[in-house]
Parts: C-alpha cells; structure tokens; sequence
C-alpha cells in the first residue's frame, strides 16, 4: 500500500492559496484511483493533518489556536475529504510526532535548518524573539511524513525545499542507524524487519495553484501572515467581501489580458485563479473569453467564479463545524488510526538508535 499525507497550519483562515495548492489536490488523490503499470488498483491509505503544533512556532493566541484548529478540520471535510475514505487527524493528538521530532533534532545539522528559506523570512520579522520552534520546525515537518513511511505529499510549491530537507535527512538516519549486523541483532530481539526504517518521500506539486499571488502584489504568494486580509481571498469570506476584494485588487495599466509575461504577474495570477477555480475549462478557451477585455470587464467574471466556486464549500462547512460532536468523533477515529501506524515507526526507528524499550 501507499501512504499519502498533508498538512495545513491552523493559523487564522485557509486561503484560496492553501485550498487550490494544496487542499484540493488531496481530495484528486482520495478520489482517483492510483494504478499500477498492469492496471491494478494500489491501494492507497491518506492520511490529512491539522498541523497546530506548527501553528505555535510563531507567536499564537491560545483561543484562536482552538477554533482555527477545528475550523480547519471542518474545511478539510467541506472541501471534499470524507472520513471514509481518509483519515482526518489533529497533529497534537498522536504524540509520536513530537518524539520522533527530538529524534530527527539530535541528527539534523543545524546548517540545514538555517538555510531554509521560509526560516529566514520569518526570522526576519521576530528579531530577537525567534523561538528555537521556527528552526526546527522542518524536523516536525519530517516527522509528520516518515511516521506514515508516506510517499506522496501534495502541497504548494513554497513546501518543496521542506521536502528535499525531509529526503535528506531520511537518507542521513537509515545511513547511520539502519545497517550492518549489530542492527539486524536489534531487529530480531525486537521482532521487527531490519529495513531501512524511514522512507524518501516525493512531493507533489500541481502546476496550476502551485503558487497563487497575493492581490495586493503579484510577485508574493498569497499568505496567512500578511498583516493585510485584502491581500487575500479567505475560503470563508462572504460573497460580497470576495467582491470586493477583486475589486481592489492590483493591476495594471495595459491593454488586454495575458498570461505569462513576466511584467504583468498580477495578470497571470489573477489568469490562474480563473482557470483554477473553473474545472475544466483551459487556458486557450479562457483567453478566447478575456483576453480583449479590460480590467473593468474581467473583474466582475473572475469575482463571481471565485464565489460560485467556494459558495458549496462554505454551505457545507457551517453544517460541519455546528456539528462538533461530530467532527470531534471523526478526529478521535482519525487520531487512533494515524496513532497505530505512527506507534509502529517510532518503535523502529528507536530501536535503530538503540534505545533500551520497556519490557
Ligand atoms: P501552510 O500551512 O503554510 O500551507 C498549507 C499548504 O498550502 C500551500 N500554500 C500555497 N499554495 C499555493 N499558493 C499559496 N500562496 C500557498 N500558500 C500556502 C502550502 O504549500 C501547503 O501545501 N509546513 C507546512 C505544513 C505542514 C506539512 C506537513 C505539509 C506541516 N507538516 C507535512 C505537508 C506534509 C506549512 O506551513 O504549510
């Protein structure tokens, strides 16, 4: 079998960016079927995060931690992930992620934790304050997907260097734990199969909503940190505020609209979010459509396929987050499967450091 894992971080309210670079591609994975070169169906087992310990490596208020961590695991069901076929948990539930994290610290480099990029950018804003959490926030990261021995992790491109750090540091501890004769003697002891206990994962980045922009300057992604809420479209903002949000958003003064020209980002990224938010239709056929209109013309089109598209997505969210003894069993059910698979790989994997395990 395969494993699939994402996560998202409950910190204020998921954007069109988190929902079209990540979200929905993990709801394409739930639904398709993967097969193999004979066309057997692999069985595929999924496995989505609400990530909150992430969510307090920068500075948090603890009530909103609450809500935005169940509000999260309401979205992921709204959008399409359904209990039945995916397992739906809360990070802070299966505490193995944060003792395989202190594993991964103690062989990680601290050079491959400073050169990661989205460490510097929010360094930069915390000065002094930096908590330790930002730098080894990656190793949580690669925790939460080598506890599922995942393969496959879907998410925007902002995540790839995480990811390579993740393969890396994968290779680094079956290089030094997972060989040779004494290891072996520790499997057998242990009655577990003396493989490399940690596998590489792949990312998974679509090519449409890789990357979404922010609206107030087409050359940032669009981002929850953004002290500005009209630099974004929140997956729950009311109808009328997406509005007016398109309304304001940047542009430019030339004519026409065109994808692709690296002096108008704010065209083609307004250009994606249409197509992204318009399933089948393709970029030739949206140019047909506006590529001769004016800013004044596009703008009312691209607002109310943004609405049309998150109108069934929010209708189903409210339904979801006023049931929260529901959602609540849906994260127990979600906790304990994520627990019995990520139990066996930490036991592994401290067997392959040599830890002494209760008798
Ligand atoms: P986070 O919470 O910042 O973002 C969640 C997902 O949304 C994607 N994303 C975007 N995609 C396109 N355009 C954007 N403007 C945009 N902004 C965000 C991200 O790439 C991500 O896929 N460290 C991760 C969370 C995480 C994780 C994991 C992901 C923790 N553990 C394990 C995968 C597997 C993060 O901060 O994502």
């Amino acid at each position: 079998a395969e494993r699939v894992l994402s996560g998202v971080q409950p910190t204020g309210s998921l954007h069109l960016g988190n929902y079209l670079g990540a979200i929905r591609q993990w709801v394409d994975f739930q639904n398709n079927e993967q097969k193999d070169d004979e066309g057997n169906v692999i069985p595929v087992e999924k496995f989505f995060c609400v990530v909150d310990l992430h969510a307090i490596t920068m500075p948090h208020d603890p009530k909103e931690l609450r809500e935005s961590t169940l509000s999260s695991a309401a979205l992921y069901i709204a959008a399409g992930i359904d209990p039945a076929k995916s397992n739906i948990f809360v990070q802070s539930h299966v505490p193995a992620h944060s003792e395989l994290t202190w594993l991964l610290n103690c062989i990680t480099p601290l050079n491959w934790l400073e050169r990661m990029i989205q460490f510097k950018e929010k360094a930069k804003k915390q000065g002094e304050s930096v908590g330790v959490g930002l730098l080894t926030y990656p190793c949580l990261m690669a925790a939460d997907i080598i506890l599922y021995q995942a393969t496959k992790v879907p998410v925007g491109e902002d995540q790839r260097q995480h990811l390579e750090l993740t393969r890396d540091i994968v290779r680094r501890f079956n290089d030094m734990f997972c060989k040779g004769n004494p290891y072996k003697k520790r499997c057998r002891e242990a009655g577990i199969p003396s493989r490399p206990v940690f596998i590489e994962p792949d990312a998974i980045i679509m090519k449409e909503g890789a990357r979404v922009m922010s609206l107030t300057d087409g050359t940032n992604k669009m981002s929850k940190s953004d002290a500005n809420d009209a630099s974004r479209i929140n997956v729950l903002d009311p109808p009328q505020t997406i509005r007016d949000k398109i309304k304001r958003c940047k542009t430019d003064s030339l004519e026409g609209i065109e994808w692709d020209n690296p002096e108008r980002p704010e065209a083609t990224n307004l250009l994606n979010i249409y197509l992204a938010v318009q399933p089948g239709r393709t970029k030739e056929d949206i140019l047909e459509e506006v590529s001769e209109m004016s800013w004044g013309q596009f703008k009312p089109l691209l607002a109310e396929a943004v609405v049309n598209h998150l109108q069934p997505i929010q209708e189903r969210y409210y339904e979801v987050r006023n049931d929260e003894e529901k959602l609540n069993r849906i994260l127990k059910d979600g906790a304990d499967a994520a627990n019995a698979v990520a139990q066996q790989t930490l036991f592994a994997s401290k067997i392959a450091m040599g830890f002494v395990t209760p008798t």
